[in-house]
């Protein structure tokens, strides 16, 4: 009587581990933390136009950009988000990130 109407509950618990270990097999939840998931996130943003890691869209008509240093990627981000460069759209693009959140996205995208 006991068993049969915790059988259902043990079962459930079976399952839930399961799926725990699945994705604890995923190598890229394992061993990426939260705030590398955000920051990486952050960079995401850029593959649309850009390419993954920005190494361009095959006939895509934008510009490769990670031939440029993080250094290099920084100054031109900076330049957009003040007017100083001048674009059709990273201009606009550019005002939506902190100079944090530009130093972070030139880190990872930037040439290694
Ligand atoms: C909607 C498409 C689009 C997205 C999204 C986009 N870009 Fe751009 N990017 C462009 C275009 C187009 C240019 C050329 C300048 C212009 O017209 O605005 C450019 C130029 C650049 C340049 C200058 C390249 C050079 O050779 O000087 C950098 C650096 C750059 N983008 C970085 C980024 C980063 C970092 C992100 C993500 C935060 C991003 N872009 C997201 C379209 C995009």
């Amino acid at each position: 009587m006991y068993l049969q109407s915790v059988r259902p509950f043990i079962k459930l618990g079976l399952g839930i581990g399961a799926l725990g270990l699945l994705s604890i097999s995923t190598p890229a939840i394992s061993q990426t933390s939260a705030s590398n998931i955000n920051q990486l996130s952050l960079a995401a943003t850029c593959a649309n136009c850009h390419g993954t890691n920005g190494v361009g869209v095959p006939n895509g008509g934008m510009p490769q950009i990670n031939h440029l240093s993080s250094e290099a990627m920084l100054t031109q981000l900076k330049a957009f988000k003040s007017g100083a460069r001048t674009g059709t759209i990273m201009h606009q693009l550019a005002k939506g990130y902190t100079d944090e959140q530009l130093q972070t996205i030139s880190n990872i995208l930037g040439k290694k």
